[in-house]
C-alpha cells in the first residue's frame, strides 16, 4: 500500500485549510529543530526566560523557528511559548498558537530524547480560554526516530520523518488500561503522605517504571504502548508543581483524551481548567482513565 504523508493525509481528512497550513508549517519547524540537534552547540545561551529558568542555545532556536513560521503563516494572529513573554498578537487570523518549543531540554546534552508541544485555539486571548477549546495539538518527538502525534479531534495518530517528509506510521491510536507507570516530582513524597501511598500501590502491584525525565517522551510512551500513567504533582510552597497549563498540559491532555485516557490535576479535567495567566501552572496526573481515577481516589484521601 502506498505510504500516506502528512499534506496528504490533513488534506484528505476534512480539515480546515489554514488548520492544514498551521499544521504543516508546524511539521516543518519539527524537522528543522531535529537536524539542529546534530550541529548546534548543547550548551547554555546565557539568558533566562520570564521564569527565570536557564534558557540552552537550543531553548533559543526552537523558539525561534516556532515564532518566525507562525508570523509568517497568514492563518495566525496570537502566538504564545514558554520562551516569550505574554502573549503576542501578529497579522493573520484566525488561529492561536501556544508552545514549548523545547521540552526537556536539561536532557539534551546527555542525548535522551525531548519534544515539542504545540496547542491550536481560534480566539484572540489565551485568557479564559479551556484546554478543550483546543482544535487541534501537535507535538513532535526527538528521540531515534523524529515523529509527530497529531490529533485534530478526530483520533491521535503517529507520523514518522523520512527523507525530509513526514508519513503516517500509526492510525488511531488507543490508551486502555496496563501497569506502566512515569512517577514524576517523587520530591514529593517528603510532604505528601497521599503521594506516598499511591507509589506504594504501583510498586506493590508490580508496575513496570518507564520515566525518562521528559513528559513529551514519557506521554509519548503511554500513547504508543496504549497502557499506564504520567504523574507530576505539586507540594508546599509549589502546589501547582513545574508543568505549564497552556504550554503542555493542556496540549498533552487533549491527545491522551482522544486516545481514549484522561488527564486531571487530582480534582479537576485539565481540559476544563480555565486560564487565568499565560504562565499558569498544573499539577497533572495523565494516562489511561482507570489510573486517573485512581490518583483522584488516591489524593483526595487526605
Ligand atoms: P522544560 O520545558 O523546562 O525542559 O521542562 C521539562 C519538564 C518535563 O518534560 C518533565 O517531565 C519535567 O520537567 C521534569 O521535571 P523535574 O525537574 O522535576 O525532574
Ligand atoms: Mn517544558
Ligand atoms: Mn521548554
Amino acid at each position: 500500500m502506498a505510504e500516506i504523508a502528512l499534506k496528504q493525509y490533513l488534506e484528505n481528512g476534512d480539515i480546515d485549510e489554514g488548520l492544514v497550513s498551521v499544521i504543516l508549517d508546524l511539521s516543518s519547524v519539527f524537522e528543522k529543530i531535529a537536524q539542529s540537534f546534530k550541529t548546534v552547540d548543547t550548551g547554555k545561551a546565557g539568558s533566562q526566560n520570564v521564569y527565570g529558568e536557564e534558557q540552552k542555545v537550543l531553548d533559543v532556536l526552537s523558539n525561534d523557528l516556532f515564532e518566525d513560521y507562525m508570523r509568517k503563516n497568514q492563518y495566525v494572529g496570537l502566538i504564545a511559548s514558554e520562551e516569550l513573554d505574554g502573549e503576542i498578537k501578529v497579522d493573520g487570523s484566525p488561529y492561536a498558537v501556544c508552545s514549548d518549543p523545547l521540552d526537556g531540554s536539561s536532557l539534551i546534552d546527555v542525548n535522551l530524547s525531548v519534544g515539542t508541544i504545540v496547542g491550536i485555539y481560534k480566539t484572540d486571548t489565551f485568557i479564559g480560554s479551556k484546554g478543550r477549546d483546543q482544535l487541534a495539538s501537535v507535538v513532535g518527538v526527538y528521540g531515534p526516530r523524529t515523529t509527530i502525534l497529531l490529533t485534530a479531534k478526530k483520533g491521535v495518530h503517529e507520523f514518522t520523518l523520512r527523507d525530509g517528509q513526514f508519513f503516517l506510521s500509526k492510525e488511531n491510536l488507543k490508551v486502555v488500561e496496563g501497569k506502566m507507570f512515569a512517577p514524576g516530582n517523587l520530591r514529593a513524597c517528603k510532604y505528601r503522605q497521599d503521594y506516598t501511598d499511591l507509589l506504594n500501590f504501583w510498586v506493590k502491584e508490580q508496575y513496570t517504571l518507564r520515566y525518562s525525565g521528559g513528559m513529551v517522551p514519557d506521554i509519548n510512551q503511554i500513547i504508543l504502548k496504549g497502557k499506564g500513567i504520567f504523574s507530576y504533582p505539586g507540594y508546599e510552597d509549589y502546589p501547582d508543581g513545574k508543568l505549564r497549563l497552556l504550554f503542555e498540559c493542556a496540549p498533552m491532555a487533549l491527545l491522551m483524551e482522544q486516545a481514549g485516557g484522561a488527564a486531571s490535576d487530582g480534582i479537576n479535567k485539565i481540559l476544563d481548567k480555565e486560564l487565568s495567566s499565560i504562565e499558569q501552572r498544573s499539577p497533572i496526573f495523565i494516562g489511561s482513565k482507570a489510573e486517573v481515577a485512581r490518583c483522584e481516589e488516591y489524593l483526595s484521601r487526605t
